[in-house]
């Protein structure tokens, strides 16, 4: 595991820019995102770099790690919509290189037997984005989920549908379920980036990263990947301080 540390201003570009050497370092690429407020800022920077350096996105594919469950797919908070307006709109890649598990789709099983099909047909992914809930989930697998699980639906925690008031305005407005890769499927990648940002990350940062490896915190998984980047912000990073 590498972890590394970045100032608060500097961690937007630093997550892009490991997107921005793996595009460079392999043209047809496969990228997994995530959405969520810590990813938002680099979404941002990497269309922006994207644009500026003509980075060449034609033969990329992208899946994205997770969605919200049992609403349409176009509404505006699901993962599909902000991916669009937060980074796909804008570099103008085609529909067809874009993966997700869609949040209106009728028979998750078979939903998710295709998204796994087509990441297969796509070589794997290469580099997959990973942001942590403030109980240590990863994607939507919540606290107690078997580290062999590999896609599923859940119904969400209360405590991780109170962490996205903001996002939706009110908590019967947050979705009850979501669709998700599991641990098995995530660590499957050949690269994954964990990514946190702010003082209220610090303490599942330092279990996830040091504690023991457990389903009570799922991201702790990530300590037996063998190819695991770290990026935190000094914030994020401020219950780990002895690295
Ligand atoms: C959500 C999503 C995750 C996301 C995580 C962190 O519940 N299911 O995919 O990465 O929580 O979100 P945030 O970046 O907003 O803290």
């Amino acid at each position: 595991m590498e972890i590394v540390v970045v100032k608060r201003e500097e961690f937007d570009y630093t997550a892009a820019m490991i997107a921005v050497d793996q595009i460079i370092s392999k043209a047809d690429s496969t990228i997994g995102f995530a959405t969520g407020n810590t990813t938002l800022g680099m979404h941002g920077k990497l269309a922006q770099i994207i644009i500026d350096e003509k980075i060449d996105i034609s033969r990329i594919n992208t899946f994205n790690l997770d969605d919200y469950f049992g609403i349409p797919q176009n509404h505006p908070k699901t993962g599909f919509s902000r991916m669009h307006s937060q980074l796909f709109d804008k570099i103008g890649i085609k529909p067809e290189q874009t993966h997700f598990l869609k949040s209106d789709a009728g028979d998750w099983r078979e939903e998710c037997s295709k998204f796994a099909k087509d990441i297969e047909e796509c070589g794997g992914i290469d580099l997959q984005f990973i942001g942590i809930g403030l109980n240590g989930h990863i994607a939507f697998c919540e606290p107690g989920t078997s580290f062999d699980t590999d896609y599923f639906v859940i119904n969400i925690s209360e405590e991780a549908r109170k962490s996205k008031i903001a996002l939706f305005g009110s908590l019967e407005d947050v979705p009850e379920m979501g669709i998700s890769m599991g641990i098995k499927s995530i660590m499957q990648c050949r690269k994954n980036v964990l990514l946190a940002k702010g003082i209220e990350k610090a303490d599942i940062v330092q279990k996830a990263v040091l504690g023991p490896v457990t389903p009570d915190v799922p991201a702790s998984a990530l300590q037996t990947h063998p190819n695991l980047v770290v990026l935190l912000d000094e914030d994020a990073a401020s219950g780990i301080k002895r690295w």
